[in-house]
């Protein structure tokens, strides 16, 4: 690919973007213009980042070579996006699009914020750092089919992408984006349940960690619905019924279906 790529806040989440794009070498680290906020950040980024990639600070001459590229991600924090603001647009380009990655800023919000580009929005997840993240996109009604298939391919390549209505952002936000953190809690409190039962706490992790990879795998890649495997393993009078019990005298299924309704109104109170 032979075009620029601005990439605005180039922090944790914009490098597990642009990295596996850099490793399977779909876009040159020359092509690739990076803003940060603080010569910190920017000093960190040439001294230890794996590619050479262009990188310059806010405020800094070059700043708005960033601005010059027809595409390009936002990736700051949300309440970093008021000091954002566009620079050197391309004169008369009403081709130039922003694809914000930023959790509930709706595209009326950035379309009013970038008036000079067409607005994306997309919700990543963390596992993007392993190529197994899950990113959904909402387009903005002018992003032409060509910038479409460039910004999936951005996003395809760390994992699999869903192109949705916006409305529909907020729950998939919630329930892919917030949602690692509840399983690492889940994975947190079952290797307590291990520890109290005796077990050392690294073993204890171990065993739910692969308990769960081995569950998900077979739920996933068997025929096995979630029904019939609770059934497969729940004997009558039997240890696992005495512990989903606890579960439901705990209201544990209402508590999860609540948390994720609790992130999708969260999501929609920012935009
Ligand atoms: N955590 C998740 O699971 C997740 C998942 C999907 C999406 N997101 C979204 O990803 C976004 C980025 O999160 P992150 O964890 O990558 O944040 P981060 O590591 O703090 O990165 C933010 C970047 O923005 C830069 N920045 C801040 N203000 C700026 C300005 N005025 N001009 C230029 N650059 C500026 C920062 O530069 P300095 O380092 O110099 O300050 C830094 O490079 C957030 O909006 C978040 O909602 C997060």
């Amino acid at each position: 690919m032979s075009q620029k790529l601005g990439v605005v806040g180039f922090g944790n989440i914009a490098k597990a973007i642009i990295t596996p794009l850099l490793d399977k070498k779909l876009v040159k680290p020359e092509r690739v213009y990076c803003l940060v906020k603080t010569k910190k950040s920017y000093e960190d980024i040439k001294e230890n980042y794996k590619y050479n990639v262009n990188v310059y600070y806010q405020n800094s001459e070059d700043a708005s070579l960033v601005w010059q590229c027809p595409i390009k991600i936002l990736s700051v924090k949300p309440q970093q996006l008021n000091s954002i603001k566009e620079l050197s647009p391309l004169a008369n380009n009403k081709n130039q699009t922003i694809v914000s990655i930023l959790a509930g800023v709706s595209l009326n919000k950035l379309q009013t914020i970038f008036p000079n580009h067409h607005c994306v929005r997309a919700v990543t997840n963390i596992p993007i750092v392993i190529g197994k993240g899950l990113s959904g996109i909402a387009f903005s009604k002018h992003v032409e089919e060509q910038e479409k298939s460039f910004i999936k391919m951005i996003f395809a390549s760390s994992g699999k992408i869903y192109e949705f209505d916006e409305d529909y952002l907020d729950i998939f936000l919630a329930l892919t984006s917030s949602a690692p953190a509840i399983i690492s809690l889940i994975v947190e409190a079952l290797s307590d349940g291990g520890l109290s039962g005796g077990l050392q706490k690294n073993l204890s992790e171990e065993l739910v960690l692969e308990m769960i990879l081995g569950t998900i795998l077979l739920l996933r890649d068997s025929t096995i619905s979630t029904t019939d495997l609770k059934n497969m393993v729940t004997s009558p009078g039997g240890t696992t019924i005495s512990a989903l019990r606890v579960l439901e005298k705990r209201s544990f299924r209402s508590a999860l279906i609540e948390a994720i309704m609790a992130a999708n109104n969260r999501s929609k109170e920012f935009s």
